[in-house]
Protein backbone atom coordinates (compact mmCIF):
# COMPACT_ATOMS: atom_id res chain seq x y z
CA UNK A 1 0.00 0.00 0.00
CA UNK A 2 1.33 3.42 -0.67
CA UNK A 3 2.12 5.52 1.94
CA UNK A 4 0.68 9.06 2.90
CA UNK A 5 2.82 12.18 4.47
CA UNK A 6 1.99 15.43 5.30
CA UNK A 7 3.03 19.04 5.43
CA UNK A 8 1.78 21.51 7.45
CA UNK A 9 2.14 24.86 6.79
CA UNK A 10 2.43 26.83 10.09
CA UNK A 11 5.50 29.42 9.76
CA UNK A 12 3.85 33.09 8.96
CA UNK A 13 3.14 35.46 11.17
CA UNK A 14 0.03 36.37 9.81
CA UNK A 15 0.68 40.42 9.41
CA UNK A 16 -3.75 40.62 8.62
CA UNK A 17 -4.15 39.65 12.10
CA UNK A 18 -1.91 42.93 13.76
CA UNK A 19 -0.90 40.68 16.27
CA UNK A 20 1.98 39.95 18.09
CA UNK A 21 0.69 36.68 18.47
CA UNK A 22 1.79 34.22 15.13
CA UNK A 23 -1.74 33.65 13.47
CA UNK A 24 -1.57 30.13 14.08
CA UNK A 25 -1.50 30.21 17.53
CA UNK A 26 -4.68 31.88 17.73
CA UNK A 27 -6.88 30.06 19.63
CA UNK A 28 -10.03 28.81 17.97
CA UNK A 29 -12.04 27.08 20.74
CA UNK A 30 -9.76 27.09 23.35
CA UNK A 31 -6.70 25.55 20.89
CA UNK A 32 -4.19 26.82 18.99
CA UNK A 33 -5.37 27.15 15.00
CA UNK A 34 -3.18 24.68 13.82
CA UNK A 35 -2.92 22.27 16.15
CA UNK A 36 -6.94 21.73 15.08
CA UNK A 37 -5.25 20.77 11.50
CA UNK A 38 -2.75 19.18 13.14
CA UNK A 39 -5.03 16.69 14.91
CA UNK A 40 -6.98 15.88 11.87
CA UNK A 41 -3.68 15.51 9.94
CA UNK A 42 -3.04 12.64 12.23
CA UNK A 43 -5.88 11.07 11.97
CA UNK A 44 -5.46 9.76 8.44
CA UNK A 45 -2.69 8.18 9.80
CA UNK A 46 0.39 9.22 7.99
CA UNK A 47 3.88 7.40 7.94
CA UNK A 48 5.41 11.17 8.09
CA UNK A 49 4.73 14.41 9.08
CA UNK A 50 6.41 17.76 8.80
CA UNK A 51 5.42 21.21 10.63
CA UNK A 52 6.63 23.73 8.61
CA UNK A 53 7.74 26.81 11.64
CA UNK A 54 9.08 30.24 11.74
CA UNK A 55 7.38 32.65 13.71
CA UNK A 56 6.85 31.67 17.29
CA UNK A 57 8.30 28.48 16.47
CA UNK A 58 9.50 27.18 20.06
CA UNK A 59 5.57 28.28 21.24
CA UNK A 60 4.17 25.97 18.43
CA UNK A 61 6.80 23.35 19.38
CA UNK A 62 5.03 23.45 23.12
CA UNK A 63 1.60 23.94 21.94
CA UNK A 64 2.01 19.75 21.04
CA UNK A 65 4.34 18.47 22.21
CA UNK A 66 3.71 14.87 21.79
CA UNK A 67 6.69 14.27 20.02
CA UNK A 68 5.46 11.97 16.99
CA UNK A 69 6.19 15.33 14.34
CA UNK A 70 8.88 16.18 12.53
CA UNK A 71 8.85 20.07 13.12
CA UNK A 72 10.82 21.44 10.50
CA UNK A 73 11.94 25.59 10.69
CA UNK A 74 11.74 28.24 7.63
CA UNK A 75 14.25 30.79 8.68
CA UNK A 76 12.33 34.05 6.22
CA UNK A 77 9.11 32.89 5.37
CA UNK A 78 9.39 33.79 1.55
CA UNK A 79 6.01 32.38 0.73
CA UNK A 80 4.24 28.71 0.58
CA UNK A 81 5.79 27.21 -2.00
CA UNK A 82 9.60 28.00 -0.50
CA UNK A 83 7.78 26.60 3.17
CA UNK A 84 7.14 23.47 1.42
CA UNK A 85 10.71 23.25 0.10
CA UNK A 86 11.72 23.55 3.53
CA UNK A 87 10.30 20.01 3.71
CA UNK A 88 12.29 18.39 0.98
CA UNK A 89 15.36 16.47 2.74
CA UNK A 90 12.26 14.54 4.72
CA UNK A 91 10.29 13.45 1.59
CA UNK A 92 13.24 12.59 -1.24
CA UNK A 93 12.98 8.92 -0.90
CA UNK A 94 9.13 9.19 0.55
CA UNK A 95 7.07 6.35 -1.75
CA UNK A 96 3.58 7.25 -1.58
CA UNK A 97 1.43 10.88 -1.72
CA UNK A 98 2.05 13.78 0.16
CA UNK A 99 -1.14 16.17 1.36
CA UNK A 100 -0.16 19.57 1.84
CA UNK A 101 -2.34 21.76 4.75
CA UNK A 102 -2.50 25.03 5.99
CA UNK A 103 -2.33 25.87 9.51
CA UNK A 104 -4.71 28.23 8.79
CA UNK A 105 -7.61 26.18 7.66
CA UNK A 106 -9.02 24.31 10.50
CA UNK A 107 -12.49 22.82 9.67
CA UNK A 108 -10.85 20.38 6.94
CA UNK A 109 -12.58 17.02 7.42
CA UNK A 110 -10.65 13.78 7.71
CA UNK A 111 -13.04 12.00 5.41
CA UNK A 112 -12.61 14.89 3.10
CA UNK A 113 -8.80 14.34 2.87
CA UNK A 114 -9.23 10.67 2.56
CA UNK A 115 -11.62 11.16 -0.93
CA UNK A 116 -8.99 13.68 -2.04
CA UNK A 117 -6.34 11.08 -1.68
CA UNK A 118 -8.88 8.43 -3.43
CA UNK A 119 -9.07 10.57 -6.44
CA UNK A 120 -5.50 11.53 -6.21
CA UNK A 121 -4.80 7.91 -7.11
CA UNK A 122 -7.85 6.70 -9.34
CA UNK A 123 -6.76 10.02 -11.20
CA UNK A 124 -3.06 8.83 -11.06
CA UNK A 125 -2.40 12.72 -10.65
CA UNK A 126 0.66 14.48 -10.11
CA UNK A 127 -1.67 17.02 -8.34
CA UNK A 128 -5.01 16.96 -7.09
CA UNK A 129 -6.14 20.78 -5.11
CA UNK A 130 -9.29 21.01 -3.52
CA UNK A 131 -11.61 24.27 -4.39
CA UNK A 132 -14.54 25.57 -3.56
CA UNK A 133 -16.79 28.41 -4.51
CA UNK A 134 -17.72 31.47 -2.33
CA UNK A 135 -19.78 34.16 -3.02
CA UNK A 136 -17.27 36.25 -1.42
CA UNK A 137 -14.02 35.32 -2.53
CA UNK A 138 -11.91 38.35 -1.35
CA UNK A 139 -8.47 36.70 0.06
CA UNK A 140 -8.51 33.60 -2.18
CA UNK A 141 -6.62 32.10 -4.69
CA UNK A 142 -8.50 32.14 -8.05
CA UNK A 143 -8.86 29.20 -10.04
CA UNK A 144 -8.32 29.53 -13.87
CA UNK A 145 -9.88 27.09 -16.01
CA UNK A 146 -9.99 26.94 -19.77
CA UNK A 147 -12.71 26.60 -22.10
CA UNK A 148 -13.16 22.92 -22.05
CA UNK A 149 -13.09 23.84 -17.92
CA UNK A 150 -9.89 21.91 -17.08
CA UNK A 151 -7.80 23.68 -14.33
CA UNK A 152 -5.32 26.26 -16.34
CA UNK A 153 -3.78 28.04 -12.96
CA UNK A 154 -4.40 29.49 -9.70
CA UNK A 155 -3.87 33.14 -9.46
CA UNK A 156 -3.10 35.30 -6.03
CA UNK A 157 -6.25 37.89 -5.80
CA UNK A 158 -3.50 40.35 -5.39
CA UNK A 159 -2.20 39.52 -8.76
CA UNK A 160 -5.32 38.98 -10.48
CA UNK A 161 -6.92 40.99 -13.22
CA UNK A 162 -10.31 42.40 -12.39
CA UNK A 163 -12.30 39.86 -14.36
CA UNK A 164 -10.10 36.58 -12.64
CA UNK A 165 -11.32 38.81 -9.42
CA UNK A 166 -14.91 37.90 -10.30
CA UNK A 167 -13.68 34.39 -10.48
CA UNK A 168 -15.82 32.54 -7.50
CA UNK A 169 -14.31 29.27 -7.53
CA UNK A 170 -10.96 29.32 -5.12
CA UNK A 171 -8.10 27.23 -3.92
CA UNK A 172 -8.46 25.89 -0.34
CA UNK A 173 -5.06 25.81 0.43
CA UNK A 174 -4.70 22.03 0.41
CA UNK A 175 -3.07 19.70 -1.98
CA UNK A 176 -2.50 16.28 -2.57
CA UNK A 177 0.89 15.88 -4.91
CA UNK A 178 3.49 13.13 -5.65
CA UNK A 179 6.06 14.36 -3.72
CA UNK A 180 8.75 13.75 -6.72
CA UNK A 181 6.84 16.11 -8.97
CA UNK A 182 5.88 18.68 -5.89
CA UNK A 183 9.59 19.54 -5.56
CA UNK A 184 11.16 19.26 -8.35
CA UNK A 185 8.18 21.73 -9.44
CA UNK A 186 8.83 23.75 -6.85
CA UNK A 187 12.67 24.35 -7.59
CA UNK A 188 11.05 26.06 -10.85
CA UNK A 189 8.85 28.20 -9.09
CA UNK A 190 9.43 32.07 -8.93
CA UNK A 191 9.00 34.86 -6.74
CA UNK A 192 7.76 37.29 -9.54
CA UNK A 193 4.63 38.72 -8.18
CA UNK A 194 3.29 41.05 -6.09
CA UNK A 195 4.35 40.33 -2.92
CA UNK A 196 7.53 38.62 -3.82
CA UNK A 197 6.71 35.40 -2.34
CA UNK A 198 7.26 32.24 -3.50
CA UNK A 199 3.66 30.57 -4.02
CA UNK A 200 3.11 27.34 -3.74
CA UNK A 201 -0.30 26.89 -6.12
CA UNK A 202 2.35 28.36 -8.93
CA UNK A 203 3.17 24.18 -9.54
CA UNK A 204 -0.31 24.05 -10.93
CA UNK A 205 0.93 26.30 -14.16
CA UNK A 206 4.46 24.63 -14.00
CA UNK A 207 2.60 21.04 -14.05
CA UNK A 208 0.28 21.78 -17.12
CA UNK A 209 3.38 22.72 -19.12
CA UNK A 210 4.99 19.31 -18.22
CA UNK A 211 1.77 17.54 -19.01
CA UNK A 212 0.89 16.39 -16.18
CA UNK A 213 -2.16 15.46 -14.70
CA UNK A 214 -4.09 18.33 -12.30
CA UNK A 215 -6.91 17.10 -10.81
CA UNK A 216 -9.21 19.54 -8.69
CA UNK A 217 -12.17 18.07 -5.96
CA UNK A 218 -14.92 20.40 -5.43
CA UNK A 219 -15.86 20.88 -1.88
CA UNK A 220 -19.74 21.38 -1.53
CA UNK A 221 -19.62 22.93 1.65
CA UNK A 222 -17.19 25.54 1.55
CA UNK A 223 -17.44 26.29 5.78
CA UNK A 224 -14.64 23.23 5.93
CA UNK A 225 -12.29 25.28 3.93
CA UNK A 226 -12.60 28.73 5.26
CA UNK A 227 -8.86 30.02 5.96
CA UNK A 228 -8.61 32.74 8.79
CA UNK A 229 -6.14 35.76 7.86
CA UNK A 230 -8.18 38.49 9.69
CA UNK A 231 -9.86 38.72 13.09
CA UNK A 232 -12.85 39.42 11.48
CA UNK A 233 -12.66 36.00 9.87
CA UNK A 234 -11.39 34.45 13.43
CA UNK A 235 -14.38 35.10 14.80
CA UNK A 236 -16.63 33.73 12.11
CA UNK A 237 -14.74 30.57 12.14
CA UNK A 238 -14.96 30.46 15.90
CA UNK A 239 -18.89 30.90 15.90
CA UNK A 240 -18.93 27.82 12.86
CA UNK A 241 -17.15 25.66 15.10
CA UNK A 242 -18.86 26.48 18.28
CA UNK A 243 -22.00 25.70 15.99
CA UNK A 244 -20.67 22.04 15.11
CA UNK A 245 -19.90 21.26 18.97
CA UNK A 246 -23.44 22.70 19.71
CA UNK A 247 -24.85 20.42 17.47
CA UNK A 248 -23.49 17.64 18.55
CA UNK A 249 -24.36 18.20 22.27
CA UNK A 250 -27.87 18.64 20.90
CA UNK A 251 -27.64 15.23 19.25
CA UNK A 252 -26.58 13.32 22.09
CA UNK A 253 -29.14 14.70 24.04
CA UNK A 254 -27.80 18.12 25.90
CA UNK A 255 -30.32 21.03 26.35
CA UNK A 256 -28.81 23.93 25.08
CA UNK A 257 -31.18 27.20 25.68
CA UNK A 258 -29.73 29.53 23.67
CA UNK A 259 -26.83 28.03 21.38
CA UNK A 260 -25.77 31.06 19.88
CA UNK A 261 -24.40 32.74 23.46
CA UNK A 262 -22.92 28.75 25.13
CA UNK A 263 -19.33 28.38 24.02
CA UNK A 264 -18.27 24.44 24.42
CA UNK A 265 -14.77 23.41 23.98
CA UNK A 266 -13.73 20.62 22.15
CA UNK A 267 -12.49 18.27 24.67
CA UNK A 268 -15.49 19.08 27.28
CA UNK A 269 -17.99 16.17 27.47
CA UNK A 270 -21.19 16.81 28.67
CA UNK A 271 -23.84 13.71 29.88
CA UNK A 272 -27.69 13.76 28.77
CA UNK A 273 -30.75 15.46 30.15
CA UNK A 274 -28.30 18.05 30.94
CA UNK A 275 -29.65 21.71 30.74
CA UNK A 276 -27.29 24.48 29.89
CA UNK A 277 -28.72 28.27 30.36
CA UNK A 278 -27.88 31.08 28.51
CA UNK A 279 -23.83 32.36 28.12
CA UNK A 280 -22.10 29.62 29.02
CA UNK A 281 -18.63 28.94 28.96
CA UNK A 282 -17.51 25.12 29.33
CA UNK A 283 -13.60 24.99 28.70
CA UNK A 284 -10.64 23.13 28.58
CA UNK A 285 -11.35 19.55 30.01
CA UNK A 286 -14.49 19.84 32.02
CA UNK A 287 -16.80 17.10 32.17
CA UNK A 288 -20.39 17.66 32.94
CA UNK A 289 -22.34 14.44 34.19
CA UNK A 290 -26.20 13.47 33.53
CA UNK A 291 -29.22 15.51 34.28
CA UNK A 292 -27.32 18.92 35.81
CA UNK A 293 -28.72 22.32 35.50
CA UNK A 294 -26.55 25.41 34.81
CA UNK A 295 -28.90 28.27 34.67
CA UNK A 296 -26.79 30.76 32.87
CA UNK A 297 -23.64 33.05 32.61
CA UNK A 298 -21.13 30.00 34.15
CA UNK A 299 -17.49 30.07 33.80
CA UNK A 300 -16.27 26.28 34.05
CA UNK A 301 -12.58 25.58 33.55
CA UNK A 302 -11.11 21.87 33.39
CA UNK A 303 -13.80 21.35 36.11
CA UNK A 304 -15.91 17.96 36.94
CA UNK A 305 -19.30 17.89 37.82
CA UNK A 306 -20.92 14.23 38.78
CA UNK A 307 -24.60 14.13 37.87
CA UNK A 308 -27.34 16.14 39.12
CA UNK A 309 -25.39 19.11 39.95
CA UNK A 310 -27.23 22.44 39.90
CA UNK A 311 -25.30 25.45 39.15
CA UNK A 312 -27.26 28.63 40.05
CA UNK A 313 -27.21 31.77 38.03
CA UNK A 314 -23.31 33.59 37.69
CA UNK A 315 -20.85 30.95 38.69
CA UNK A 316 -16.92 31.20 37.92
CA UNK A 317 -15.33 27.69 38.63
CA UNK A 318 -11.44 26.43 37.84
CA UNK A 319 -10.15 23.27 38.43
CA UNK A 320 -12.57 21.46 40.75
CA UNK A 321 -14.79 18.16 41.15
CA UNK A 322 -18.32 18.61 42.32
CA UNK A 323 -20.23 15.78 43.93
CA UNK A 324 -23.66 14.79 42.41
CA UNK A 325 -27.11 16.77 43.96
CA UNK A 326 -24.54 19.56 45.34
CA UNK A 327 -25.90 23.50 44.18
CA UNK A 328 -23.64 26.00 43.65
CA UNK A 329 -24.33 29.45 43.43
CA UNK A 330 -25.61 32.26 42.25
CA UNK A 331 -22.77 34.48 42.18
CA UNK A 332 -19.96 31.88 44.02
CA UNK A 333 -16.06 31.33 42.87
CA UNK A 334 -14.50 27.98 43.37
CA UNK A 335 -10.76 28.50 42.39
CA UNK A 336 -8.16 25.41 41.71
CA UNK A 337 -8.10 22.45 44.27
CA UNK A 338 -11.63 23.02 45.41
CA UNK A 339 -13.87 19.21 45.79
CA UNK A 340 -17.58 19.49 47.12
CA UNK A 341 -19.19 16.20 48.34
CA UNK A 342 -22.83 15.31 47.52
CA UNK A 343 -25.31 17.96 48.09
CA UNK A 344 -22.97 20.58 49.51
CA UNK A 345 -24.95 23.77 48.96
CA UNK A 346 -22.50 27.15 48.02
CA UNK A 347 -24.31 30.34 48.06
CA UNK A 348 -24.00 33.78 46.92
CA UNK A 349 -20.51 35.29 47.71
CA UNK A 350 -18.56 32.73 48.40
CA UNK A 351 -15.00 31.68 47.88
CA UNK A 352 -13.79 28.76 47.86
CA UNK A 353 -10.34 27.44 47.13
CA UNK A 354 -7.77 24.27 47.88
CA UNK A 355 -10.89 23.06 49.94
CA UNK A 356 -12.03 19.44 50.60
CA UNK A 357 -15.92 20.13 52.11
CA UNK A 358 -17.69 16.68 52.67
CA UNK A 359 -21.04 15.36 52.20
CA UNK A 360 -24.48 17.77 52.87
CA UNK A 361 -21.84 20.87 54.22
CA UNK A 362 -23.47 23.93 53.76
CA UNK A 363 -21.51 27.81 53.28
CA UNK A 364 -24.95 29.69 51.87
CA UNK A 365 -23.44 33.80 52.06
CA UNK A 366 -20.45 35.79 51.78
CA UNK A 367 -17.31 33.88 53.00
CA UNK A 368 -14.18 32.81 52.38
CA UNK A 369 -12.96 28.96 52.56
CA UNK A 370 -9.02 29.00 51.68
CA UNK A 371 -6.95 25.93 52.23
CA UNK A 372 -9.22 23.98 54.66
CA UNK A 373 -10.83 20.54 55.28
CA UNK A 374 -14.48 20.68 56.35
CA UNK A 375 -16.19 17.15 57.25
CA UNK A 376 -19.92 16.46 56.79
CA UNK A 377 -22.95 18.20 57.68
CA UNK A 378 -21.44 21.41 59.00
CA UNK A 379 -23.19 24.81 58.60
CA UNK A 380 -20.38 27.68 57.98
CA UNK A 381 -22.54 30.94 58.83
CA UNK A 382 -22.20 34.08 56.94
CA UNK A 383 -19.52 36.03 56.74
CA UNK A 384 -17.28 33.38 57.65
CA UNK A 385 -13.73 34.24 56.76
CA UNK A 386 -10.77 31.59 56.99
CA UNK A 387 -7.55 33.44 57.24
CA UNK A 388 -5.11 31.33 55.79
CA UNK A 389 -2.51 33.88 54.90
CA UNK A 390 -0.23 35.90 57.29
CA UNK A 391 1.55 37.73 54.62
CA UNK A 392 4.49 35.25 54.39
CA UNK A 393 2.81 31.51 54.08
CA UNK A 394 -0.26 30.05 53.57
CA UNK A 395 -1.92 27.81 56.31
CA UNK A 396 -4.74 24.96 56.43
CA UNK A 397 -7.69 24.89 58.42
CA UNK A 398 -9.60 21.62 59.41
CA UNK A 399 -12.77 21.65 60.32
CA UNK A 400 -14.98 18.33 61.95
CA UNK A 401 -18.16 17.26 60.94
CA UNK A 402 -21.30 18.67 62.20
CA UNK A 403 -19.73 21.51 63.45
CA UNK A 404 -21.87 24.93 63.45
CA UNK A 405 -19.44 27.71 62.64
CA UNK A 406 -21.55 31.56 63.41
CA UNK A 407 -21.78 34.63 61.44
CA UNK A 408 -18.97 36.28 60.82
CA UNK A 409 -16.50 34.43 62.43
CA UNK A 410 -12.83 34.33 61.79
CA UNK A 411 -10.63 31.24 61.88
CA UNK A 412 -7.03 31.76 61.90
CA UNK A 413 -4.81 29.01 60.40
CA UNK A 414 -3.20 26.85 61.10
CA UNK A 415 -6.26 25.44 63.26
CA UNK A 416 -7.89 23.10 63.77
CA UNK A 417 -11.84 22.59 64.67
CA UNK A 418 -13.08 18.97 66.14
CA UNK A 419 -16.44 17.31 65.30
CA UNK A 420 -19.43 18.97 66.87
CA UNK A 421 -17.78 22.10 67.66
CA UNK A 422 -19.75 25.18 67.81
CA UNK A 423 -18.52 28.84 67.46
CA UNK A 424 -20.19 31.65 68.49
CA UNK A 425 -21.18 34.55 66.78
CA UNK A 426 -18.18 36.73 65.53
CA UNK A 427 -15.78 34.90 67.20
CA UNK A 428 -12.22 34.98 66.40
CA UNK A 429 -10.33 31.94 66.34
CA UNK A 430 -7.06 31.38 67.02
CA UNK A 431 -6.35 28.21 68.52
CA UNK A 432 -7.30 24.32 68.20
CA UNK A 433 -10.86 23.91 69.27
CA UNK A 434 -11.74 19.94 70.79
CA UNK A 435 -14.78 18.21 70.03
CA UNK A 436 -17.65 18.97 71.16
CA UNK A 437 -16.84 22.40 72.54
CA UNK A 438 -18.52 25.94 72.26
CA UNK A 439 -15.69 29.11 71.27
CA UNK A 440 -16.45 32.39 72.13
CA UNK A 441 -14.61 35.79 72.80
CA UNK A 442 -15.46 37.18 75.91
CA UNK A 443 -16.88 40.36 75.35
CA UNK A 444 -18.99 42.81 77.32
CA UNK A 445 -21.92 43.97 75.63
CA UNK A 446 -23.32 47.46 76.81
CA UNK A 447 -26.53 48.97 76.13
CA UNK A 448 -26.81 53.10 77.20
CA UNK A 449 -30.93 54.31 76.58
CA UNK A 450 -31.52 57.51 75.73
CA UNK A 451 -27.98 57.89 74.26
CA UNK A 452 -29.08 58.62 70.16
CA UNK A 453 -31.41 61.36 71.22
CA UNK A 454 -28.69 62.72 73.48
CA UNK A 455 -26.31 62.57 70.52
CA UNK A 456 -28.73 64.25 68.14
CA UNK A 457 -28.91 67.24 70.02
CA UNK A 458 -25.76 67.76 70.66
CA UNK A 459 -24.66 67.76 66.86
CA UNK A 460 -27.74 70.31 66.25
CA UNK A 461 -26.62 72.45 68.91
CA UNK A 462 -23.25 72.36 67.61
CA UNK A 463 -24.23 73.41 64.27
CA UNK A 464 -23.97 77.20 63.57
C1 LIG B 1 -3.06 30.71 0.46
C2 LIG B 1 -2.97 30.40 -1.04
C3 LIG B 1 -4.27 30.79 -1.70
C4 LIG B 1 -5.43 30.07 -1.03
C5 LIG B 1 -5.43 30.29 0.49
C6 LIG B 1 -6.44 29.36 1.14
C7 LIG B 1 -0.64 30.77 -1.58
C8 LIG B 1 0.35 31.67 -2.22
N1 LIG B 1 -1.89 31.17 -1.59
O1 LIG B 1 -3.22 32.11 0.59
O2 LIG B 1 -4.23 30.47 -3.08
O3 LIG B 1 -6.65 30.50 -1.60
O4 LIG B 1 -4.15 30.00 1.04
O5 LIG B 1 -6.55 29.59 2.50
O6 LIG B 1 -0.29 29.71 -1.14
N2 LIG B 1 3.16 29.94 5.50
C9 LIG B 1 4.39 29.43 5.79
N3 LIG B 1 5.50 30.04 5.28
C10 LIG B 1 5.42 31.11 4.43
C11 LIG B 1 4.14 31.63 4.14
C12 LIG B 1 3.02 31.01 4.67
O7 LIG B 1 4.52 28.45 6.54
O8 LIG B 1 6.46 31.57 4.00
C13 LIG B 1 1.96 29.29 6.10
C14 LIG B 1 1.14 30.22 6.96
O9 LIG B 1 1.55 30.16 8.32
C15 LIG B 1 -0.28 29.70 6.76
C16 LIG B 1 -0.24 29.04 5.39
O10 LIG B 1 1.11 28.88 5.05
O11 LIG B 1 -0.61 28.74 7.75
C17 LIG B 1 -0.96 29.88 4.33
O12 LIG B 1 -0.36 31.15 4.26
P1 LIG B 1 -1.22 32.46 4.09
O13 LIG B 1 -0.31 33.63 4.09
O14 LIG B 1 -2.35 32.48 5.02
O15 LIG B 1 -1.76 32.27 2.60
P2 LIG B 1 -3.07 32.91 1.97
O16 LIG B 1 -2.81 34.31 1.60
O17 LIG B 1 -4.22 32.64 2.84
MG1 LIG C 1 -4.36 32.01 4.74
Amino acid sequence: MKRIGVILLAAGQGVRMKSGLPKVLHPLAGKPLFLHTLETALRIEPSAIAVIIGHGAEALRRAYSHGDVNWVIQEKQLGTGHAVLCAKEGFRDFQGDVVVLSGDVPLIREQTLKMMINIHRERKASLTLMTASLDVATGYGRILRDARGKIAGVVEERDATGAQKRIREVNAGVYVASPQFLFSALEQVKNHNQQGEYYLPDVVAIGLTREKEIATVHVDDPREMMGVNTREELAAMEKLFQERINRKWMDAGVTLKDPETTYIEEEVTIGKDTVIGPNSHLRGRTVIGERCQIDGSAYLTDTELDDDVHLLFSVVITSSRIASGAIVGPFAHLRPGTSLGRNVHIGNFVEVKQATIGDGTKANHLTYLGDVTIGRETNIGAGTITCNYDGFNKYRTSIGDRVQVGSDSTLVAPISLGDDVYVATATTVRHDVPAGALVFNERREAVREGWTERKRKKMKGSKS
